[in-house]
């Protein structure tokens, strides 16, 4: 089954770092506001090219630590490649199902973006983000908001804080 409908090509690919630069404002607030600090424990769901899991691993720093989970074995090899180039020792990129994933409830934050909109099960992905988490971590998920025909992007966006 086809679980990213634009697929990974390099096209696709570039098309997805060069919007992670235009979204990295909105997602490095999104991150602050729920939380985010240095020598944190996070989880980047559907991480594509690593983008999002990059930007966290900046924010918490040489202390902390992230792992991006993506299905995709390209998209995951270009982010492997893209962090060790970074030189962001703190990150690994793990392949597969996320929401088949179990995590070990050691995490501090779990953060998605863009992909619980593509889930027609999203509520298999937020339960499985919530086995990384523990005792009062956090789940982020950075999405569009679908209403009928109408596509909203309010600013300010609102950081609602999901506590498990
Ligand atoms: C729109 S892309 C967003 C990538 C990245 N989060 C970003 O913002 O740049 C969605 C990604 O989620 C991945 N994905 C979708 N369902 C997934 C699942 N169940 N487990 C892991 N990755 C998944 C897709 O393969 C795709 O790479």
């Amino acid at each position: 089954m086809q679980h990213y409908v634009l697929g990974h090509s390099n096209r696709e690919l570039r098309r997805l770092m060069l919007q992670a630069d235009n979204l990295r404002p909105i997602t490095t607030r999104l991150l602050r506001e729920i939380g985010l600090a240095r020598g944190m424990r996070v989880v980047d769901l559907g991480c594509g090219a690593g983008d999002v899991a990059m930007l966290a691993a900046e924010m918490v720093g040489p202390t902390g630590a992230v792992v991006g989970i993506g299905r995709s074995a390209v998209a995951i090899a270009t982010a492997r490649e893209r962090a060790r180039a970074a030189g962001r020792a703190n990150i690994e990129f793990v392949e597969g199902n996320a929401s088949e994933m179990t995590g070990a409830g050691n995490c501090d934050l779990v953060v998605g973006r863009y992909v619980l909109v593509q889930k027609s099960d999203p509520v298999a992905l937020i339960r499985a983000a919530a086995t990384h988490l523990r005792p009062s971590g956090a789940v982020a998920f950075h999405e569009v908001f679908l209403l009928g025909t109408w596509w909203f992007c309010r600013f300010p966006m609102k950081t609602m804080r999901y506590v498990v």
